[in-house]
């Protein structure tokens, strides 16, 4: 598998997932637009992946004025002047019912999760077509299987799985795929961005592991090179798809 010659994408790539996507890609060869706000977290992803350095820019997937996504794609393309893989990996968890959750928490969740993903690919998709290239979107098995307490979360990435079916179907006349990992439980800072303390973060890992069937946990490294194959040519005939990378949890019962 070779990236050499791709222009990719990927946004969350401060942290966890995304961190561990763009060290693999860059050791496959792509040359990589990095993006989240915290630079400098960035700035060690990219000491990580490098030669050539990654294209570093920064910005909030949220901000009001939908500035930043804007800024995101027109200056990876003022950078590299086209764009191969779109990666929507951003995104943040909260937890709460019904009962429980408020409108504020609803807003944040579905902005990051869904509308600045919303944005941010119809803002690729002109150069995504010149290049006949892809998307990979970084769901959840939340959005295949609803967990308890993770309502919004679980709303989101539902949108955001059918979001990837439908752009499927609409840019595939365009040679353009569109793809989705529906990871498992993964260690990386998302419980801890959420409030929780270490010692509740321990106790939710432990409790996670017997509900995969595999019996543990993921490997950020085990979600980056699903992502990688999707966006590669070896997944030429896939799109569509949401692919659950999650140590068969959807084969337990609830
Ligand atoms: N970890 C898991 O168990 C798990 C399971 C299933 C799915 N996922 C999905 O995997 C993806 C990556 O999550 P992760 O586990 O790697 O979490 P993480 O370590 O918390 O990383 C989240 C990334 O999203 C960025 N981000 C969050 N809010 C943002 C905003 N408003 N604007 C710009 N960037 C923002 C963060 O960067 P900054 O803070 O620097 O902005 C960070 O790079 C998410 O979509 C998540 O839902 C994770």
């Amino acid at each position: 598998m070779s990236f050499k010659g791709k222009v990719v994408l990927i946004t969350g790539a401060s942290s966890g997932i995304g961190a561990e996507t763009a060290i693999y890609l860059a050791q496959l060869g792509a040359s990589l637009s990095i993006t989240a706000r915290n630079k400098l977290n960035l700035n060690k992803v990219a000491e990580q992946c490098g030669q050539p350095k990654p294209f570093i820019v920064t910005g909030d997937l949220a901000n009001e004025n939908d500035n930043d996504v804007k800024n995101i794609i027109d200056s990876t393309i003022k950078r590299y002047g086209k764009l191969d893989v779109l990666i929507n990996n951003a995104g943040i968890a909260e937890f709460g019912t019904i009962e429980t959750v408020s409108l504020k928490q609803y807003d944040n969740i579905m902005n990051v999760n869904v509308r600045s993903v919303f944005q941010l690919t119809t803002l690729a998709v002109p150069y995504l077509i010149k290049t006949k290239g892809n998307i990979v979107n970084v769901s959840s098995v939340a959005g295949l299987r609803p967990f308890k307490n993770g309502t919004t979360y679980s709303m989101s990435k539902a949108a955001l799985d059918q979001f990837t079916r439908c752009v499927a179907l609409e840019l595939a006349s365009q040679q353009v795929r569109v793809n989705s990992v529906n990871p498992g439980a993964v260690i990386t800072d998302i419980l801890r961005n959420t409030g929780m303390n270490q010692e509740q973060i321990k106790i939710f890992y432990e409790k996670m592991k017997g509900a995969h069937a595999l019996g543990r946990i993921g490997d950020t490294l085990e979600i980056a090179k699903s992502i990688a194959f999707l966006a590669s040519d070896d997944a030429s005939f896939i799109t569509g798809v949401t692919i659950p990378v999650d140590g068969g949890w959807l084969l337990m019962s609830s």
